[in-house]
Order: structure tokens, then sequence, then C-alpha cells
């Protein structure tokens, strides 16, 4: 459907005859703003979005707080992300704001409750980056558990064939593989373990009657029980701090935490205690409680990878993520209906 469709939507039925005039007004209409918060890795997505909207890139206004003011009252739909604070006042700010269209597939960086309780529609982007996060987490499983990042600096530092040995690794094949959080993500983690000839057991909030892994109740329990334990379930109030040290205390010193999730669902204090005590034997980090801040205390460990929130960053993920959000907004400029919402957050 193209833009003149669009108007006629949103302004009810067109009574019959009246749809030639209307098409004609409709060109001449102007069409609905949108307010895009950060620049898009896509080619197209500009183009797409120019289309059926009037855009308003904020980052390249030369005074966002005036470009802010002058369209307030005009936006009906907001561009965001996953890692793009989007808090209540800012969505308060556009009274006529209708969609917010976000890249990522997580949403606690948006209040979606907040939106929700207005009637904004929220669209996050699920499926499509399912792959490149598992595979991120493979990469950190394997870095952390065969030290890739300490030999690979061994080896830039010119101490190889020197007096000291680095220190063996640790087996990956036939381990055990915990995962908290077995969505999406979680599931495709778990699926890459077969290859490895891992036993794979999950915790979630409530057991899947899809899956044959067996379900633990207890998180504390899964990560005794755990070689590897990944941390794939979402963000926000609701896991805050999931991770405990009880629950990295029972991985134990031998034991390797891998998250690819959100930083806040670990107490980043208590794995900070944890590795440099012997407590924890290593962790994989693409994640953390105050990115881009890492503290210094996991920079001068030696047993942990640290990665800068890479897990979707392809150049294919990235594009279908961004080609998603886009379909959400053209859907919702089309018909009314973003085309993959959040869920609603109950009260
Ligand atoms: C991205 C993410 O880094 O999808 C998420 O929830 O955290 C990551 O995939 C982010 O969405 C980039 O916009």
């Amino acid at each position: 459907m193209e833009y003149s469709a669009f108007v006629l939507l949103r302004h009810g039925t067109a009574p019959k005859g009246a749809l030639q005039k209307n098409k004609r007004q409709a060109m001449t209409h102007p069409k609905p703003t949108l307010l895009q918060l950060l620049p898009l890795p896509s080619e197209d997505a500009p183009d797409r979005l120019n289309r059926y909207f009037d855009v308003i890139r904020l980052w390249e206004a030369a005074d966002p707080n005036a470009a802010m003011q002058a369209h307030q009252e005009a936006i009906r739909v907001l561009i965001t992300s996953a890692l793009t604070s989007t808090p209540a006042e800012l969505i308060d700010s556009m009274p006529n704001l209708r969609a917010i269209c976000s890249v990522g597939v997580g949403y606690d960086s948006i209040d979606v409750r907040h939106a929700q309780s207005k009637g904004i529609q929220v669209s996050n982007t699920p499926d499509v980056l399912n792959d490149c996060v598992a595979d991120l987490a493979w990469a950190l499983i394997l870095g952390a558990a065969r030290d890739i990042g300490r030999a690979e600096r061994y080896v830039r530092a010119g101490k190889w064939g020197g007096a000291n040995p680095l220190p063996m690794g640790t087996k990956v094949t036939g381990k055990r593989l915990g995962i908290v959080g077995l969505g999406r993500v979680g599931l495709a983690v778990a699926e890459r373990a077969a290859g490895f000839k891992m036993d794979v057991r999950y915790h979630n909030r409530h057991e899947r009657s899809d899956v044959a892994w067996p379900y633990v109740q207890s998180l504390r329990e899964l990560a005794e029980w755990a070689d590897f334990l990944v941390v794939a379930t979402v963000g926000g109030d609701s896991t805050r701090h999931l991770v405990d040290r009880g629950v990295i205390d029972a991985l134990g010193p031998e034991g390797i935490l891998i998250n690819i999730a959100r930083g806040s669902v670990v107490d980043e204090d208590a794995l900070v205690q944890a590795l440099q005590d012997g407590r924890l034997g290593a962790a994989g980090l693409d994640v953390f409680d105050r990115e881009p801040h890492v503290p210094d205390a996991l920079k001068n460990l030696e047993n942990v990878i640290l990665l800068p929130h890479i897990a979707s960053a392809t150049r294919e993920t990235r594009r279908d993520m961004v080609d998603l959000m886009v379909d959400n907004a053209v859907a919702f400029a089309e018909t009314g209906r973003v085309i993959t919402p959040v869920p609603p957050i109950s009260e």
C-alpha cells in the first residue's frame, strides 16, 4: 500500500466517489513525522523511511533540543534501539507518538510499560539475531575454556618459546552446559551443543513442553551441575542480579560463566570477587552493567574475555535487524499496526 492509502486509513473509510479526490489530496498531505534517535547501518533504510515519513535525524541536528521542541507535537513514530535509553519522560515529550520501533530484541532500555499504558505500540526485532548471538556465546565458551585471549596476547608479546609456558586450558567437548533463559537465543545456544557432545539442562521462568533437555527449577542447582553456565535471559528488573554470589559459588572454581544477555543479570561485584579469589574458573562477557564502562578490576584479570557488546554485530544480522525495524515502521504507516510487537507488559 502506498502512502496515499495510509492517509485514507488514518481518516477512516472513504465515502463512495470520494476516493479519487482523497487520493489527490493524499499526494499533497504532509507525511507523518518520524524521529530517528540514531544512525542506521543500512543503505536502503533511509529511502524506505523517507517514502512514508518526514524523518528527523536527531543526531545530525545542530541543536537537538531545538529540533525536538520544533517537532514534538508532530512526531508519531520514534526509532530507537535496544541500547538507547527511551524513558517515560522522552515518550511523554511527544504527545502524538503512536509507535516506537526499536532495533534489537531486548527492550529493557525502553519504558515499554509506560508506552503501552498510553496506547503506544512498541516493536522490537526478534529472531533475526538468534544465530549470531548464539555463535558469539560459543565463541566465548571456547575462548574462555581454551584461554584464547591470553594465548593470543602471549604470542603478540613474543613470549612463545620463552621460559614461561601458558597454563593448560579446559576441554569443552562432552561437558555440561547450563542455560539460563531458554528463549529464542538460549535455544540456539543449546542446539549448537550437540556438535560438542554436551549434556544440556536449562533454567527458565517456566518449563518448556517443546524441548527434551531437562528443566532445573533452581538456578543454584543448575549452576552446581554445570561446567559452563550461559546467561541468555531478558534484562530489566525481573532478572536483576539473578546470577548472584550464591549462583557463582555453585558454579565453582572449575566453572565458566558466559553472559551474552544483559550485564544487569549478573552481580558484577560478586563476579569480580569470585574471579579474583579463584572461586570461579573463568568468564566470557559480551555485556556489562554500566556499558560502555568496564570495571578496571575486570580488565586486570587474565581469566576473563571481555567483548564490547558485539553479539549481533555482523553485517548480515545488523542489516536484517534494521530491515525488520523499518518493516515495522512501514507496516505501522500502511496498516496502523507494527508487525513484531513487544508482548504486553502486565501491571
Ligand atoms: C544490539 C542487543 O547490540 O538486540 C539486543 O537486545 O542488545 C544487541 O543485539 C543492539 O540491539 C544494537 O542496536
